[in-house]
């Protein structure tokens, strides 16, 4: 039987032991990391939605300076607008589109008629304060068609109305709805970058079918932006 060396077995048993709690170190890390790592994710969302709740994506901010359900909107200067139909004056980088779009509805045997296009903030405020004596309406009420001075996408110039020529009888009517120029008009504004303002999706404003806005440059981009963001809450 061969000598035991007894120092050989007191390393061999501290390796052991030593293995073993590097095992169990290393288990602890890799948990602590998945789970703070499942936290962090947690904590992050809570956190955006959270904040999307005060009006931030994340840290992005949503300028939101709205008046009774509309965003402020600076009145464009008077050389970006043009003639687009008598009395009817819409932003320069518009123009083209809209035109092209009222001449590619003809093509069809729709007939686009433009109702209103720029309003200055001046004109905007004799549209809300007088109709709203008028009709007897209190601001809040009268905020559901008309937008306060300084807060109508129209003051932009890249706002437009637009009714049907063969159904005048639906100008600014949720009736617009149901002729054939609203009908080629959702299925075609977007190819030349109009989209509805007001649609039924959102609740501050009444529906208009009527009033669309184009997005078609960066300009315009920018300045229906806060909007647009809102719309990714619906
Ligand atoms: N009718 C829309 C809301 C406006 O006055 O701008
Ligand atoms: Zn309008």
């Amino acid at each position: 039987m061969e000598p035991i060396n007894i120092e050989n077995i007191k390393v061999a048993e501290r390796k052991y032991l030593e293995n073993k709690k590097y095992r169990i170190l290393k288990i602890l890390i890799s948990t602590t990391t998945i789970l703070g790592f499942i936290l962090l994710m947690f904590f992050l969302r809570k956190s955006n939605f959270n904040s999307y709740q005060n009006g931030l994506i994340g840290d992005i901010k949503i300028k939101d300076d709205k008046i009774l359900g509309h965003f402020p909107y600076r009145e464009t200067s008077f050389e970006n607008l043009v003639e687009i139909t008598p009395d009817i004056l819409v932003h320069k980088k518009m123009y083209k589109s809209l035109l092209k779009m009222r001449d590619d509805a003809k093509k069809e045997g729709v007939y686009l008629v433009f109702l209103s296009g720029f309003r200055s903030i001046e004109l905007q405020k004799e549209i809300f304060y007088s109709l709203k004596s008028i009709r007897s309406q209190v601001a809040m009420e009268r905020a559901r068609v008309s937008a306060p001075p300084g807060y109508s996408e129209h003051s932009t110039g890249f706002a437009i109305d637009i009714g049907d020529a063969l159904n005048r009888e639906t100008d600014f009517e949720v009736e617009f709805e149901t002729t054939s120029a609203y009908k080629w008009l959702e299925r075609n504004a977007a190819k030349y970058h109009f989209k509805l303002s007001f649609d039924r999706k959102q609740n501050s404003v009444d529906y208009e079918p009527w009033h669309w806005r184009y997005e078609g440059n960066i300009e315009a981009l920018k300045i229906f932006e806060a909007s647009n963001r809102e719309k990714l809450k619906y």
